[in-house]
C-alpha cells in the first residue's frame, strides 16, 4: 500500500515509524510518505493558512495550499481515497480501517489551528474522518491512529495473522469485544486463571472463550 500523509508536522511521525508492527511492514507491504504542506506552497515564506473570511480566532489551513500539495505530488486530485482527519468526519471504526487497509494507495490530510478550508473538504477529499467525538489541536495523532489500525492489517505487520484475524471487533467474533487472556503465574494473590483455561481441552476453551466474547459485546 502506497500510503501518502500531508501534515504539517512530519517529525511527529518518528516515533510510530520506529514501532513494531509498523516498522514491520515499512519499505514493504507498506510505503509511507510523510509530505508538508509547506514544501508545496505556491505563498511566499512557506505560508500556508490565512485568517478565516468572516473574523473568529485562528487559522485556516488554505486551499489554494492543500490542491497545490496535491498537484505536485499526484498531478492533480487523485483517483483513489483522499480523507481528511476533521471531528467533524465520519467516526472511524474497525469495519472503516479495514475497508482502507484494503486500499492500494491512501492519502490522508491533516490540519491544525482552525482547520480546513471547507472547500478542500468538498472539492479534494473523498472521505472524512473523526477518530471521536473530541477536539485534538492537530490531525497527526489522528492519522497516526489511523496509520496504525491500518498498518496493522496489512500482510507481515504482526507475528501470527490470528492475532488479527481473531480480535475485538472481528467477523471471527461477529463484531464484538475479544475474551480475556490470562498468563502466569496461575495464581496470584489468590486471584486464579479459570480452571478451563488450564485443561488443555481446546474445544471446551474455544467454547469459554466464545461464551466470554458475547458476554462483554453484550455490555
Ligand atoms: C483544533 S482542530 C480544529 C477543530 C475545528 N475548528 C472544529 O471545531 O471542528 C485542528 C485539526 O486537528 C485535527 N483533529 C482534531 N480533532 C480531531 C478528531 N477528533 N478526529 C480527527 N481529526 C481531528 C483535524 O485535522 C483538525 O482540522
Amino acid at each position: 500500500m502506497q500510503l501518502d500523509v500531508f501534515t504539517l508536522v512530519p517529525q511527529a511521525f518518528a516515533w510510530l515509524t520506529e514501532q513494531r508492527p509498523l516498522a514491520s511492514v515499512l519499505g514493504g507491504e507498506l510505503d509511507l510518505r510523510l509530505l508538508n504542506y509547506r514544501d508545496f506552497t505556491p505563498l511566499r515564506s512557506g505560508q500556508v493558512d490565512d485568517e478565516p473570511y468572516g473574523g473568529g480566532a485562528g487559522m485556516v489551513l488554505r486551499v489554494d495550499v492543500a490542491a497545490a500539495a496535491l498537484d505536485a505530488v499526484y498531478g492533480g486530485v487523485p483517483e483513489h481515497r483522499v480523507v481528511a482527519l476533521t471531528p467533524q468526519g465520519r467516526p472511524l471504526d474497525q469495519q472503516i480501517v479495514e475497508e482502507l487497509a484494503a486500499e492500494e494507495r491512501l492519502t490522508l490530510l491533516s490540519a491544525r489551528y482552525e482547520g480546513f478550508d471547507e472547500r478542500i473538504l468538498v472539492h479534494l477529499c473523498s472521505d472524512a474522518i473523526s477518530i471521536g467525538p473530541y477536539v485534538l489541536s492537530g490531525g497527526e495523532l489522528a492519522a497516526m491512529v489511523l496509520v496504525d489500525a491500518v498498518a496493522r492489517l496489512l500482510p507481515g505487520a504482526t507475528g501470527s495473522e490470528e492475532s488479527t484475524r481473531v480480535e475485538s471487533f472481528s467477523a471471527e467474533l461477529e463484531g464484538g469485544l475479544e475474551y480475556p487472556h490470562y498468563t502466569r503465574p496461575a495464581e496470584f494473590r489468590g486471584w486464579h486463571v479459570p480452571e478451563v483455561l488450564l485443561s488443555g481441552h481446546h474445544a471446551q476453551i474455544d467454547g469459554w472463550r466464545r461464551d466470554q466474547s458475547r458476554l462483554r459485546s453484550a455490555g
